[in-house]
C-alpha cells in the first residue's frame, strides 16, 4: 500500500456524514497500512450530543466508509477499539490487508450521499427495496417502516411538538446559531444555509433572529416564531417522504462500540437508499429527547421544557407503539427528490491529519 493509495482511501472516507456536520474525528497515519483514528465528541457543547451518542455514530459511519472505499484499492480494513480509551476520545486502530476481493457495490454512492432535508416525493420503497434495507442494516438492527398518509400524519404532529422544544431551548440556540454556515450553499465545517430546508425569505429572518436570544424569545412570544420554521422543517417534510424509518437495536445499546456499530449500519443503510435513487434525512431529535426524558438527565434550565419533553415521550410511544424500556438507534424519512442544489462539503484530509 502506497501513502497515495492510503491518501485516497481516507480521501473517500471522510465523506462519511456526521451530526451538525461536525466530522469528530482525526487521522494519525501509523503507518501505510494501520491508521488510528482519534474520535471525539461534542456533549460539553451540543446539546443534542446526548451522552456523545451522536457522535460515537458517527465515528461508525466513518469505520464503515473507510472499510468500503479500502474495497474500491483492494484492501480489507477492520477496526478495533483500543483498550483503556476514555468515551469522550475513542481511538479506533484501522488495520488494511491487501486481498483480491471487488469493489463492494456501495462505494460508488459514497460522494453523492447527501441528506434531503426539503420534500421528497412519496413514491413508495417497493418490498425489494425495503428487504435490500433490512439486508443493509444486518442482523443486530431492526427496521420499521411508516408509510401510509395516517403515519406520516402522526409523525408530523410529534414532530411539531418536538421543534417547539428544539426552537424555545435556551441551551439549543447556541448550537443552532453555530452550525449554520449563512449565506451558504456550501460549508466545509457546518451546514449551509441553503441546505436548511427553509425558504429564502424565511432564511433571511431567521438569520436576523437568530443573532441574539433575546430577539429569538421575543419573536416567539410575540409574533409565534416558531410557527413557520415548524412547518417548513418539520410538519410538511414528515408528510412530504415514502417513509419514516425507526432503526432498534436487538438487544439494548450500553457501550460505546454499541453506538458505534448503530453508526455503521445507519451508514448502510443511507448508502443503500443512495443507490435507489432516493434521499434521506435523519430525525434523530425525538428521539435525542426521548433520551433525555428515559434517563431521567435534565437537559435545560427551562422546566416547561421538561414536562414538553415528558409529553412528547408519551406521544412517541403511542405513535410508534413503544415501551419505556424499548431501545432506538437512528430514525429517519426516506424519499425520492431532485439532488439538492446545497450540501455540507468537508474539510480537507490534510486539515484531519494529526501530523
Ligand atoms: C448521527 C447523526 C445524526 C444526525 N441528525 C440529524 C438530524 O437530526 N436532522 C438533520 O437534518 N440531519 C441530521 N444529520 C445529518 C447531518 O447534519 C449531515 O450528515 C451533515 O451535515 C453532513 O451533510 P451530508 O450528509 O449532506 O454530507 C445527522 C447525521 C448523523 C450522522
Amino acid at each position: 500500500m502506497s501513502r497515495d493509495t492510503l491518501l485516497k482511501i481516507l480521501d473517500l472516507a471522510h465523506w462519511a456524514p456526521s451530526g451538525d456536520n461536525t466530522q469528530p474525528w482525526r487521522f494519525e497515519i501509523v503507518s501505510n497500512t494501520h491508521i488510528a483514528i482519534h474520535g471525539f465528541d461534542t456533549r460539553d457543547h451540543v446539546l443534542y450530543d446526548f451522552d456523545g451518542h451522536a457522535s460515537h455514530m458517527a465515528h461508525g459511519a466513518l469505520l464503515e466508509t473507510l472499510r468500503l472505499a479500502a474495497t474500491r484499492y483492494g484492501f480489507r480494513a477492520g477496526w478495533m477499539l483500543r483498550d483503556g480509551c476514555d468515551d469522550t476520545a475513542p481511538i479506533y486502530d484501522v488495520t488494511l490487508h491487501p486481498e483480491d476481493i471487488p469493489e463492494d457495490p456501495l462505494v460508488e454512492f459514497i460522494e453523492s450521499r447527501c441528506v434531503q432535508r426539503r420534500a421528497m416525493r412519496t413514491t413508495p420503497l417497493s418490498e425489494k427495496q425495503k428487504q435490500a434495507l433490512r439486508n443493509a442494516v444486518g442482523d443486530e438492527f431492526t427496521l420499521q417502516f411508516f408509510e401510509s398518509f395516517s403515519d406520516r400524519l402522526s409523525i408530523a404532529r410529534l414532530l411539531w411538538l418536538n421543534a417547539k422544544i428544539r426552537l424555545t431551548c435556551p441551551e439549543a440556540y447556541p448550537v443552532h446559531r453555530d452550525i449554520i454556515e449563512w449565506g451558504a450553499r456550501f460549508s466545509t465545517d457546518r451546514i449551509p444555509e441553503e441546505a436548511v430546508g427553509v425558504d429564502p425569505l424565511t432564511a433571511k429572518l431567521m438569520r436576523w433572529v437568530m443573532q441574539s436570544w433575546e430577539r429569538v424569545e421575543f419573536f416567539n412570544k410575540y409574533l409565534g416564531g416558531t410557527i413557520i420554521p415548524r412547518i417548513q422543517l418539520d410538519f410538511i417534510p414528515a408528510l412530504a417522504c415514502a417513509a419514516h424509518i425507526l432503526m432498534k437495536p436487538v438487544g439494548r445499546a450500553v457501550l460505546l462500540t454499541d453506538h458505534v456499530r448503530a453508526g455503521v449500519a445507519l451508514q448502510r443503510l443511507w448508502l443503500t437508499v443512495t443507490s435507489f435513487g432516493f434521499y434521506l434525512q435523519p430525525e434523530m431529535t425525538p428521539l435525542i429527547f426521548l433520551w433525555y426524558v428515559r434517563s431521567q438527565k435534565q437537559f435545560s434550565t427551562e422546566k416547561a421544557l421538561a414536562v414538553q419533553a415528558k409529553k412528547m415521550s408519551l406521544q412517541f410511544d403511542n405513535t410508534f407503539s413503544t415501551k419505556e424500556d424499548d431501545s432506538f438507534s437512528f430514525f429517519c424519512r426516506v424519499g425520492y427528490s431532485k439532488q439538492p442544489t446545497a450540501r455540507s462539503l468537508r474539510r480537507a484530509v490534510a486539515d484531519l491529519n494529526l501530523e
